[in-house]
């Protein structure tokens, strides 16, 4: 048994709570990701399009993107934050191991995240002053980049025991970062490009729904319409790679699986979704695309974390790790004010969207 030995203190609430929790999280965490890295590209290469000249519309998407993108960052590190704690009651055994196996570069993500952080308010401070910011908008995303592949590679080690002694005997210091795993470079992909799908959806809405200014808005509403259909088709064929590059056994599993067995269809219809609506939004005029493409994205991004959990569990139990094999002793009060805070959480994320998504475009522009 590769596994260490389990925790003697018992799960505080059934297995099925925490799994649920952990994936509603996720998918909120994994539109932010999406949300930045698709956001820090086109503010780079918008910016880079127009840097000699701040009066034009091209550079008002530009900056108005790169204002946005501190606040991003914030939603995106605390949506991280509650399924990495769900995750590690979970499937502690095999995620602490692997993240002390690379610890070196599991550590160095405070401060990739703490520098990229920072470029990001630098760039939006010089976009609120009508300067040039494309190169500090890429060297975060180059950092942004880095921390992904970073968590691609720690999320696709805990699923290999069977490698972990080796590592540790190669390098006991963690200074090292596996390259020799199949599915981690589909799932670093699956995760960087996804993001144009949906930061298209994510231009839809602001084209539709902001107060951003008239040119501003047609131009968001295009490159969002072609963004979301060429990127919803992108998204389907990662989304083919990483399924094809699981082990037989996983395919086998994922294939008869009551539950899981519908999530990677359930992502190609919501991904084909999200790139029909992008190209209807090139022809039709009105809320509907804007809306169904967002609704699409977020469904797609719910079906990819619920594929991305089978695929887990199921290589893991092949590996002799049974998630649902924990002791449980519930506490139920406990359990009931927590659900009642998430909830009321959710809905003060959900207002602060709102406010945040009905922001005037930079007031240079406006
Ligand atoms: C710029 C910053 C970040 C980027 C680009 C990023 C990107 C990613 C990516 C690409 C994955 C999926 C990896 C895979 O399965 O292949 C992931 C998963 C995850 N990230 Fe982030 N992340 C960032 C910051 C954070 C932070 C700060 C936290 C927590 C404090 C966090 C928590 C998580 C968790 C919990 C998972 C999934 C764990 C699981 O498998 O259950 N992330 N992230």
């Amino acid at each position: 048994m590769p596994f260490p030995t389990l925790d003697p203190i018992p799960l505080p609430a059934p297995v099925w709570l925490f799994k649920v929790l952990h994936i509603v999280t996720l998918a909120l965490h994994f539109l932010t990701v999406y949300l930045m890295v698709g956001g820090l590209t086109l503010a780079a290469l918008w910016n880079f399009c127009t840097r000699r000249d701040a009066n034009t519309p091209l550079y008002g998407a530009s900056a108005d993107i790169a204002r946005r993108l501190p606040v991003v960052m914030t939603y995106l590190v605390n949506l991280g934050i509650p399924p990495l704690l769900f995750a590690q009651v979970l499937y502690g055994r095999a995620l602490y191991t692997s993240s002390i196996l690379i610890g070196v570069y599991w550590l160095s993500v405070i401060f990739l995240l703490t520098g990229a952080y920072y470029l990001l308010y630098v760039a939006a401070r010089r976009a609120e002053h009508g300067r040039a910011f494309w190169w500090l908008s890429l060297l975060s995303l180059v950092g942004v980049a880095y921390v992904g592949r970073i968590y691609s590679t720690n999320l696709t080690l805990m699923l290999r025991p069977e490698v972990w002694l080796d590592l540790y005997r190669a390098d006991a210091l963690g200074a090292q970062l596996p390259t020799d795993d199949p599915t981690t470079f589909p799932r670093f992909f699956f995760m960087m490009l996804t993001s144009f799908a949906v930061t298209g959806a994510g231009l839809l809405m602001v084209a539709q729904f902001s107060r951003v200014e008239a040119a501003g808005r047609l131009f968001m509403g295009r490159w969002g319409g072609w963004l979301a259909g060429i990127g919803g088709l992108l998204s389907i064929g990662l989304g083919f790679w990483v399924y094809s590059v699981q082990p037989a056994i996983v395919k086998t599993s994922l294939a008869n699986h009551g539950f899981y067995a519908w999530s990677l269809p359930g992502f190609l219809v919501c991904a084909a979704l999200l790139s029909l609506f992008g190209f209807l939004s090139l022809k039709l005029t009105g809320w509907i695309p804007a809306v169904g493409a967002a609704g699409a994205g977020f469904l797609a991004t719910t079906m990819a974390v619920i594929a991305r959990d089978g695929i887990r569990d199921l290589t893991l139990l092949a590996k002799g790790f049974d998630v649902w094999q924990q002791p449980v002793a519930a506490n139920w009060q406990v359990v009931i004010i927590f659900l009642l805070l998430f909830v009321a959480g959710l809905g003060v994320i959900g207002w602060m969207v709102y406010v945040f998504a009905k922001v005037k475009g930079i007031a240079r522009h406006a």
